[in-house]
């Protein structure tokens, strides 16, 4: 079974479709983010504090360098920039099937809005960042995925469905 690869803005809910994702279909489930955090032994929000965004954008990069030979039968969920980067296309696709979970601005921020471990999100007018984010990265998400979920106004158990149907029926 190919690993199905979850991609999509901070907030959209790559991570908690991602558990239920991997109880649902009994599979395996890895985050980039938990990943980086795990192998640098600090923080996100402390490595870009510390060595900057390009220096994080480089780990994304090598951390899905070494899931793609390892990595079977996994649900995947990756940090939501790590899709900019033209050279992360390739890769994601031979990662696995890629589900872009498409939320728009007003999802994003009723769910990211108490947060505080994003540093792009940081310092004010969040809904702005978001939607000058979200503007930026729309197509580029749409380019990187092999099929795309609406998530806006739905439950969990009916993205999953959806989810189901299309990468894993
Ligand atoms: C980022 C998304 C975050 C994390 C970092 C940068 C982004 O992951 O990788 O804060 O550029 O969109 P989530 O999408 O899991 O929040």
């Amino acid at each position: 079974m190919r690993n199905i690869v979850l991609i999509g803005f901070m907030g959209c809910g790559k991570t908690t479709v991602g558990i239920r994702l991997s109880y649902r279909l009994r599979r395996a489930m890895e985050d980039t983010d938990k990943l980086i955090e795990r192998e640098e032994g600090r923080s996100i929000s402390e490595i870009f504090r510390t060595d900057g965004e390009a220096f994080f954008r480089e780990l994304e990069t090598k951390c899905l360098k070494k899931l793609i030979p390892t990595a079977k039968n996994m649900i995947i969920s990756v940090g939501g920039g790590l899709p900019v980067r033209e050279e992360n296309h390739a890769l994601l696709k031979e990662l696995g099937t890629v589900v872009y979970l498409r939320a728009n601005a007003e999802t994003i921020y009723e769910r990211t809005k108490h947060d505080t471990s994003r540093p792009l999100l940081q310092g004010g007018d969040p809904q702005g960042k978001i939607r000058t984010l979200l503007d930026a990265r729309k197509d580029i998400y749409e380019n990187a995925a092999d099929i795309f979920i609406d998530v806006d106004g739905k439950d969990f158990d009916t993205i999953l469905d959806e989810i189901i149907e299309a990468a894993a029926g």
